[in-house]
């Protein structure tokens, strides 16, 4: 499996883009075998696209404003991605809804990252609403999109306990460094062609580190 091609990415952000940073360095340390053929943000005045720049990756700014209609921005999304030979979409805090134009032409190949365990809190501020709620346990979702929000089956999920004297951004910050781990895994397992979506589930082939994940946060009880 280690001799599949690397995977061509497009990566869509609005923002600061620690996400896009964290797939960067996992492929430039080697562990993700994959190329950002271009990074696409929807405001101009996005931190990630000067992580692009540092990095030399190909960006383009493609503002959702400028169209009158959800579908004629991701008829343009689309065009762009597809001009760079991109494979699959990788959502990294990219804040519009992709709408069946984007869904059809990538179909099963957009991912995206939430900050919570979904199904639990989709849409935004989830882990403030998470934190309000007083869940015990918070975290993090890469997931294959589906239409609607922050749905679609589930590729990867981490676990983060909620903390005695946690604030929302003392929790915001743990949830973020899982997700900086679970994103360029999940990239990962779909490179090396070990996902296999039966319906709302994914199967994960071979031995995965999921499973060791889910041994220590959940011990057994005495
Ligand atoms: C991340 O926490 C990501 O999970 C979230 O936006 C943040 C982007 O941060 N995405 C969503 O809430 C999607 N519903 P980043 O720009 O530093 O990667």
């Amino acid at each position: 499996m280690a001799d599949r091609p690397p995977l061509r990415l497009g990566v869509l952000i609005s923002g600061t883009g620690t996400n896009l940073q964290a797939i960067i360095d996992a492929i430039e340390s080697g562990y993700l075998a994959a190329e950002i053929r271009i990074v696409i943000s929807n405001r101009p005045d996005a931190y990630g696209l000067e992580r692009a720049k540092r990095h030399r990756i190909p960006s383009l700014v493609i503002r959702n404003r400028d169209f009158s209609t959800r579908e004629a921005f991701d008829t343009s999304l689309v065009a762009a991605l597809r001009g760079q030979g991109v494979e699959l979409v990788a959502c990294a805090g990219f804040d519009r809804l992709l709408s069946n134009v984007m869904l059809d032409a990538f179909a099963q190949r957009v991912m995206n990252i939430h900050p919570a365990l979904l199904p639990s809190f989709p849409g935004l501020h989830a882990q403030k609403a998470a934190f309000d709620h007083g869940v015990r346990f918070a975290g993090c979702t890469v997931f294959l999109v589906a239409p609607g929000v922050d749905d679609g089956p589930i590729v990867v999920q981490a676990v983060v306990p909620v903390l005695p004297d946690d604030d929302e951004e003392r929790l915001t910050q743990r949830i973020l460094a899982q997700e900086h781990r679970i994103y360029p895994y999940a990239l990962r397992l779909y490179q090396e062609g070990r996902l296999e979506v039966q319906g709302r589930k994914v199967r994960v082939h071979g031995a995965s580190e999921i499973d060791t994940a889910l041994a220590l946060v959940n011990p057994p009880l005495p």
